[in-house]
Formats: structure tokens, C-alpha cells, sequence
């Protein structure tokens, strides 16, 4: 129980903030609700675009050839970002989210390289020189937003670094008094209070846990957040290690920033992902990376079952799946293409990140097929790719523009819940608003192989598009669909041709045949029991009927 005294000093920054709130250039707080409807683009910005090596005032010196496992900075900055924007909305992206920009520990160089990825905070209130100056991080969210794009940020409050985790120097941090910091404890995983209170590190590179139960820290941090926000109109923040703060630090810290928060709570059990969504507007989805990883890679479990249970349990647990932050590869996790060699078992589970996920966020090439492992390795420099046109950019920008599409014009596309139409060991079918999804984890090779779906909600003779091939397909009886794997397991997206119009995809241009009416119509006329049937084995026996032939 905290005393009144207490409250009225942790509430004095409020109505500080109350008062500054009112003068109104500082309005554009991004809610949850705004953020729904993005799709991220993940940068390290270290690492996304190398500057012109000429420019004035560079800290560190562009490397053409950065080698990732030298674990130091290769240079690039919030300009070079900046100069790379129409890269990324050339996918469609309409937002990123940048790595950390807090000062970070930049003295001789640690047993485990240079601060070149943002996360070894020490001054939390400073900006980090090497990645640029306040104009530029100010030029950088002016960029975005004249594009109609949000800047998210990655926050860092749960630790600072220190190198002599015994005694360390107070000097640098914003917090120098030792009560502002838990003793050093190396972290129990079992014990949540450990979890929270204990170090992450180890003790040749610690990460001192800073005590956000001491109310200076607490009224420091939520008047730091907020000027953030305000000085650079930040519109979203990624939480860095939340589940290790209490949880009940995190609401007065987000009130303050007053924008969308999403944090990274690392592990695979929905239940505890789950709880952190009461007290931050969205966690990152790592329970759906692990079921999508375990669902979709090649050579892998192939464990379809797994994913679409955890996706039920999901819509039981989480408060709203649909701000969930949705990925399948990021900076502490390995590269999918070093797990799954076969791009098709990519391709097919970006479909369930964009259709079946809650907000995509796709981490820096990706788009290129990185294939790195684990830190350092998935940190690789972006501009040997040359920034090139692949398949997975071009798939990315389709996924983009037809999400934004259904989002624009299909009732409810995002809060409706998504319905699973039916799985075997190989495939898994959706359904979300007018749209039906099927992914496959066959891979490339052919197959003589078809599967049947019925339940589909269309209707019988019903002319459909497939958006990834934009083949024409008519459905049988009562909309079912047969889908032949004989050139190799792709994923498929069907859509009513009509509903198609104005979208820009398949010939549709959107300037052209704006029939924006189309959709919401034909929506209305499907069947509602096909979109809201529970799953039950009951159910889906009688909803699908899959038809497999083999070569023998
Ligand atoms: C932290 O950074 C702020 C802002 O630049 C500065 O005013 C303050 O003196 C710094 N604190 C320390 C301990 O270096
Ligand atoms: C930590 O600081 C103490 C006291 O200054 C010193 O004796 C010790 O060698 C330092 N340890 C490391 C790892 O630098
Ligand atoms: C859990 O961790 C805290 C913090 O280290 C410790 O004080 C407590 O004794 C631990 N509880 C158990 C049951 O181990
Ligand atoms: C699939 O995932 C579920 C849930 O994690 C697990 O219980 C099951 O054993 C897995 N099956 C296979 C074949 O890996
Ligand atoms: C989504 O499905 C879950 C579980 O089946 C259910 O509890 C929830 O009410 C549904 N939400 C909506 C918006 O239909
Ligand atoms: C996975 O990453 C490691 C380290 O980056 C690399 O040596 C290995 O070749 C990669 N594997 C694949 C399949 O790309
Ligand atoms: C990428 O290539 C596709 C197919 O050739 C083309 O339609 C698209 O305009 C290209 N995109 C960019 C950004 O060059
Ligand atoms: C595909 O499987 C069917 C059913 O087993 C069989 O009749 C057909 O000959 C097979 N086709 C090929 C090309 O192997």
C-alpha cells in the first residue's frame, strides 16, 4: 500500500504533464485502435542503411563490408533512414519501429563487442550521438509522418549496463543513488519476483535491474516518456524485457508516454503472454512465433495442430488479439530462413502473420532472406542486398495493400474473430470477413496432392480470384474449393472477383473500377454460421471434407 504522500508526489508529474498537454502541437498520441490497422516494418538502425560517408559529424565510420559477428557498429544513422523511406513503403509498411535511441555504454569494447544494437542503455534520458542528433530523430519522425507513417520506438527501462556487476560506477546512468537499482541477482525463471527483480546479463556484461518500485525512478521515467514522446511525436513504443518490470509499473509509464505500447514478453506460454495485455495495450506475439515456426518450417514438426490450438486459446486469453504484434523473425531470434531453408514455408506462414495475425511486423531483411542464426548473427547489414526487388518484397507489398484493403473496406475485417475453417498434419484454412485463406507446410516441390474445404462461406458457382496467382477459380457446391499442390505447396487467398475491385490487386486498380460498395454487400449475404462456428472436432468434421491422393 503506497501512503497519500506518496501518491500526491508520483502525481505531481501529471499534472505537470496535464497542463503541457494542453497546448495542442503535441496531439498526435496513436491509441491502440489507430495501430490496429499498421503493419511494422523492424529496424536496427545501426544496421538498415549505411550514410554517404562524407556527411558531417558521424561518430562512426560507414563500413561497406560489416561483418556482423564483429559485433561493433557498421554506422548507419536516423538520416539513412530517413534517405531508405521509400524502400520500405514500397512494401507497403506504414510504420517502423527503430531500435533503441537512448545513450548507450560506449567505452572499450566489452567481451561481447560494441552497443551497436541500442539495447545497453546508460543514460536513458540522452539521445544516442552515434545514430544522429535530436534534429535528425526529430527530421526522421517528420519524414514518416509527412508519408502518413508512425514511428515506433524501442524503450529500454528495465536495465542499465554496467561491467563490474560487484561495484559498479553510479556516474553515467540517469539514477546514481544505489537504492534506485535491486542488488545483483542472477535471474531465477520460475520465480516471477526473480524475474522482475533479479539481473538480466551475466556478470562480465550486466544489465542491473533498475528498482521501479522507488518512487524518484518512477516519477523520473514517466516525465522522461512523456517529454520523449512529445519532443520527437513518437506514436508508439516497443517494451524492451516487460515481463521484467512488475507488471502495475506499466500503466503509469504508458499513461505518460499517452501512446500505444507493445511489449516484449519473451516465451511461449499463451496464459502468461496473455496477462501482460492487462496492463499494456499489446504484447509482441512470440507464443504465435513459436507455433508458427514449429507449424510451418521445413524441415520442422510440421505441428499445424499446435498452432491452431494455441490460436483458440489465444482468442480465449488475450484481451484483443488483433494489436498483437505478429513476427517471424526479429533481433534475439534466428533468421526463418536459417531455419527453413525452403522460401515456401516462408511465404505460407507470412500469410497467417498478415490475414490470421494480429499487427505484422516484419524485421529488416526478411524481405532479403537473411539467413543468419541467433545474436550477432541475425543482425546482418541490409546494404549488401543492394535493396533488391525479391519475390518476398513484392509478396510483402501484395499482403500489405490487400490487408489495407480489407481493413478500408470489409466490416469489421480486424475485431471480427478470425474462424479456422479446418487443418490436417499439412495445411490449415481461414476464414476472416469476405476473405479465405489456406496455408501449407508441403513446401516447394510438387506434389500429387489436393485438398478439399468446404464451409467456405461462398456460394455455389461462386467466381473467385486466388490473390497470390490471381488465377480465376469458380467454387463447386455450396462454395466449396479444391486446391491442387501438383506445382507445389503454395499458400492461396480466395476473394470474390467482384470483391477485388478497387483493391489495385490482380488488375484491379484502384482508380479505376472503385466499386467500394462491392464488398460490404456481398459480405452480408454469406452464411453467419460459417463464420462463427466454434472449432470442434464435431464441427469440422462436418465443415471439411480434405482429399488427399498421393503418388504412389
Ligand atoms: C543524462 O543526459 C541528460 C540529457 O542529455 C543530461 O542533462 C544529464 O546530465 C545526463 N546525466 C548524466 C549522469 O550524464
Ligand atoms: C570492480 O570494482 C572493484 C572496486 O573498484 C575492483 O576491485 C574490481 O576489480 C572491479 N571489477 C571489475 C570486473 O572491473
Ligand atoms: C524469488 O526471488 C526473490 C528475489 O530474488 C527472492 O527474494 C525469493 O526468495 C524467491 N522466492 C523463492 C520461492 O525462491
Ligand atoms: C504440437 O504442439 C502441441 C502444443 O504445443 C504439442 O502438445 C504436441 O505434442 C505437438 N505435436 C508434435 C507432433 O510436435
Ligand atoms: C472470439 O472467440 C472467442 C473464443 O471462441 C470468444 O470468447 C470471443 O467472444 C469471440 N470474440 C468475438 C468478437 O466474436
Ligand atoms: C544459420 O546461421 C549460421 C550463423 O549465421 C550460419 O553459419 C548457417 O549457415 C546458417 N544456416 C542456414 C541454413 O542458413
Ligand atoms: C518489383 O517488381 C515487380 C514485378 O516486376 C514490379 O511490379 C514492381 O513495381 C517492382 N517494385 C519496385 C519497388 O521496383
Ligand atoms: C496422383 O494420385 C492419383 C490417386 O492416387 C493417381 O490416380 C494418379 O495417377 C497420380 N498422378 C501422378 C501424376 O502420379
Amino acid at each position: 500500500m503506497r501512503s497519500f504522500a506518496s501518491y500526491t508526489t508520483s502525481l505531481l508529474p501529471l499534472v505537470l504533464l496535464t497542463f503541457v498537454s494542453l497546448f495542442p502541437t503535441t496531439a498526435r498520441a496513436a491509441t491502440a485502435a489507430q495501430w490496429r490497422s499498421r503493419s511494422i516494418y523492424q529496424i536496427i538502425t545501426d544496421r538498415f542503411a549505411l550514410p554517404d560517408p562524407s556527411t558531417p559529424g558521424l561518430l562512426t565510420v560507414p563500413n561497406p563490408n560489416c561483418n556482423p559477428g564483429d559485433q561493433t557498429w557498421c554506422g548507419g544513422t536516423w538520416q539513412s533512414i530517413i534517405a531508405n523511406l521509400d524502400y520500405i513503403q514500397g512494401m507497403g509498411f506504414t510504420a517502423i519501429w527503430i531500435s533503441p535511441v537512448s545513450e548507450n555504454y560506449d567505452g572499450p569494447r566489452t567481451p561481447y563487442g560494441d552497443a551497436y544494437h541500442g539495447y545497453w542503455s546508460q543514460n536513458v534520458t540522452a539521445l544516442n550521438p552515434r545514430m544522429g542528433s535530436s534534429d535528425d530523430l526529430k527530421a526522421l519522425s517528420n519524414a514518416l509522418h509527412a508519408r502518413g507513417m508512425y514511428l515506433m520506438v524501442d524503450i529500454v527501462a528495465n536495465n542499465v549496463i554496467t561491467l563490474n556487476y560487484t561495484n559498479p560506477d553510479l556516474t553515467p546512468f540517469a539514477f546514481n543513488s544505489p537504492d534506485q537499482y535491486h542488488p545483483y541477482c542472477p535471474i531465477d525463471f520460475s520465480n516471477q519476483t526473480s524475474v522482475e527483480q533479479c539481473w538480466l546479463g551475466d556478470t562480465v556484461v550486466a544489465l542491473m535491474d533498475v528498482n521501479t518500485e522507488n518512487q524518484d525512478v518512477i516519477s523520473l521515467y514517466n516525465t522522461w516518456i512523456a517529454s520523449l514522446v512529445q519532443e520527437y511525436q513518437i506514436d508508439g513504443l516497443r517494451i524492451d524485457a516487460a515481463k521484467h518490470v512488475r507488471k502495475d509499473f506499466w500503466p503509469g509509464f504508458c499513461g505518460s508516454a499517452g501512446v500505444f505500447c507493445m511489449g516484449e514478453v519473451f516465451g511461449g506460454d499463451v496464459g502468461y503472454n496473455a496477462e501482460y495485455q492487462g496492463y499494456l495495450d499489446s504484447v509482441l506475439d512470440y507464443p504465435g512465433y513459436d507455433y508458427l515456426v514449429s507449424a510451418f518450417t521445413i524441415p520442422g514438426p510440421g505441428n499445424i495442430s499446435g498452432l491452431v490450438d494455441a490460436f483458440h486459446q489465444g482468442q480465449e486469453l488475450y484481451k484483443d488479439m488483433s494489436v498483437l504484434g505478429s513476427f517471424l523473425e526479429n533481433q534475439d531470434n534466428p533468421r526463418w530462413a536459417n531455419l527453413s531453408v525452403d522460401p515456401q514455408s516462408l511465404w505460407n506462414a507470412m500469410v497467417w502473420q498478415f490475414l490470421a495475425g494480429g499487427i505484422p511486423i516484419v524485421y529488416y531483411g526478411q524481405e532479403q532472406g537473411l539467413r543468419g542464426n541467433a545474436d550477432p548473427y541475425n543482425r546482418e547489414p541490409l546494404w549488401p542486398t543492394g535493396y533488391a526487388n525479391t519475390t518476398t518484397y513484392q509478396l510483402i507489398g501484395t499482403l500489405n495493400t490487400l490487408r489495407d484493403f480489407l481493413i478500408n473496406n470489409a466490416p469489421n475485417f480486424l475485431t471480427a474473430n478470425v474462424t479456422v475453417l479446418g487443418a490436417t498434419n499439412n495445411e490449415v484454412a481461414i476464414g476472416r470477413g469476405p476473405m479465405v485463406a489456406v496455408m501449407t507446410n508441403r513446401g516447394s516441390p510438387p506434389v500429387n496432392a489436393t485438398m478439399g474445404i468446404i464451409g467456405t462461406g461462398f456460394g455455389t458457382g461462386q467466381p473467385l480470384t486466388e490473390v497470390l496467382s490471381c488465377q480465376q477459380v469458380t467454387t463447386g457446391s455450396q462454395g466449396s474449393l479444391l486446391i491442387d499442390y501438383g506445382k507445389g505447396g503454395h499458400a492461396s487467398i480466395f476473394m470474390r472477383t467482384n470483391d477485388l475491385h478497387g483493391s489495385g490487386l490482380c488488375g484491379e486498380y484502384t482508380n479505376v473500377n472503385p466499386d467500394i460498395n462491392g464488398l460490404s454487400t456481398s459480405n452480408a449475404a454469406l452464411p453467419s454460421v460459417a463464420r462463427q462456428a466454434p472449432w470442434s472436432a464435431a464441427l469440422f468434421a462436418a465443415i471439411l471434407v480434405v482429399v488427399l491422393a498421393y503418388a504412389s
